[in-house]
C-alpha cells in the first residue's frame, strides 16, 4: 500500500524582512496548545504568518482565528470597513464580487482600523478566489523602517502623537487639510491621537506606527510641520527592503500583526474576481 508523505508542522521563516510559512498544520481541525504557542511566538518573531493549503468553513475559520484572540467590534462613531451599526459582519468579504467591499484597485499602506481608540492587534486573510495577475498583497515591517530612521529623526519624533482622520468618516465640502489648519471647522468625527512610535504590547520593540497616504495631523505642530514631517517619514516607509510581497494562492491564510506592520495590495484586472475572507481581531490602546 502507497503510504502517503504526512507534512510535519513546520515554521519556516521567509528570505525577507518579515514572514513565516506554516506548514503541515489544518486550520479546520483544533490545534494542540503547545502549536499555539508556538504560533503566538512566530507572531511576535516573523509579524506574519503564512498558513499554507487551507480549506475552511467560516465557523472554521472564526474558530481558528479566535485562538489569537477576540473579534475586533468597531463603535458606532467609528465605522471601519463594512462596518454597519449592531452589524457588522463577523467575517469580512475583501472581494470586488458579489457585494464585496474593496474593489480592484491599489489599496495604499496601512494598518487596519488605525483612527479608532483601540486598533485591530491582528488580522487573518483566507484566500477562495484569485486573479490571474495583480493583486499581490505586501507587508512592511514597521520596527525596521523604525530602527532604520536616523537618531536626530528619532528623537525628534519620539514623544510625537498623530491623529489618523477616519475614511469612512469624511465631509467631502471640505477639503481636509483645512481640519488641520482653520480649527474653527468642526470636526465630524471623534479623532483618537496615537503615538507616532508605537511600542508592541507584547515584544517592547518600537515601530513607526504610520501609514502611506490616510490623512494624518502631528498633535501640536504647526500644519506645515507637520506635513513636512510626515512627508519625510512616509519616503522613508515606503522602501522595497522593508517588505515582503505575497503571491496568494487558493487556500492560504495570512495572519499578520497589525502593531508591527502595514500593507498595501496591489491592483488588479478588473473583470477578474478576487475573494478573500478577512477576520480582524480586537487590539489594546497603543502606547
Ligand atoms: C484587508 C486588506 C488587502 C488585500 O483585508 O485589511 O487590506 O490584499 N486587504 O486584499
Ligand atoms: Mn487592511
Amino acid at each position: 500500500m502507497p503510504t502517503i508523505a504526512k507534512v510535519d508542522f513546520q515554521i519556516t521563516p521567509l528570505d525577507a524582512p518579515l514572514g513565516a510559512v506554516v506548514t503541515g498544520l489544518d486550520a479546520s481541525q483544533p490545534v494542540a496548545p503547545k502549536r499555539i504557542l508556538q504560533l503566538k511566538q512566530a507572531l511576535r518573531d516573523y509579524h506574519i504568518l503564512i498558513f499554507k493549503n487551507q480549506q475552511l468553513s467560516d465557523e472554521q475559520l472564526l474558530n481558528f482565528s479566535f485562538y489569537f484572540g477576540a473579534l475586533f467590534v468597531p463603535l458606532d462613531e467609528t465605522p471601519v470597513l463594512a462596518s454597519k451599526p449592531g452589524e457588522t459582519p463577523l467575517i469580512i468579504s475583501v472581494s470586488n464580487v458579489d457585494g464585496g467591499y474593496t474593489g480592484t484597485g491599489e489599496l495604499t499602506f496601512h494598518s487596519d482600523h488605525k483612527w479608532t481608540p483601540y486598533p485591530s492587534s491582528g488580522s487573518l486573510l483566507y484566500a477562495v478566489e484569485i486573479p490571474s495577475q495583480g493583486g499581490n498583497t505586501y507587508w512592511l515591517n514597521t520596527n525596521l523602517a523604525y530602527e532604520t530612521l536616523d537618531i536626530a529623526t528619532k528623537e525628534r519624533i519620539a514623544d510625537l502623537q498623530l491623529i489618523t482622520y477616519n475614511p469612512f468618516l469624511q465631509d467631502r465640502n471640505v477639503p481636509r487639510n483645512l481640519y488641520r489648519s482653520n480649527k474653527s471647522i468642526p470636526l465630524i468625527s471623534p479623532v483618537f491621537p496615537h503615538p507616532l512610535v508605537r511600542t508592541h504590547p507584547e515584544t517592547g520593540k518600537k515601530h513607526l506606527y504610520l501609514d502611506a497616504a490616510t490623512e494624518v495631523e502631528v498633535v501640536g505642530l504647526e500644519a506645515e510641520e507637520g506635513a513636512v514631517l510626515i512627508e519625510q517619514l512616509r519616503q522613508h516607509l515606503n522602501q522595497a527592503q522593508f517588505y515582503y510581497q505575497h503571491k496568494w494562492s487558493i487556500g492560504d491564510i495570512v495572519y499578520w500583526d497589525n502593531q508591527a506592520t502595514v500593507h498595501y495590495r496591489e491592483a488588479f484586472p478588473a473583470n477578474e474576481r478576487r475573494v478573500l475572507k478577512r477576520v480582524s481581531l480586537a487590539g489594546s490602546r497603543p502606547f
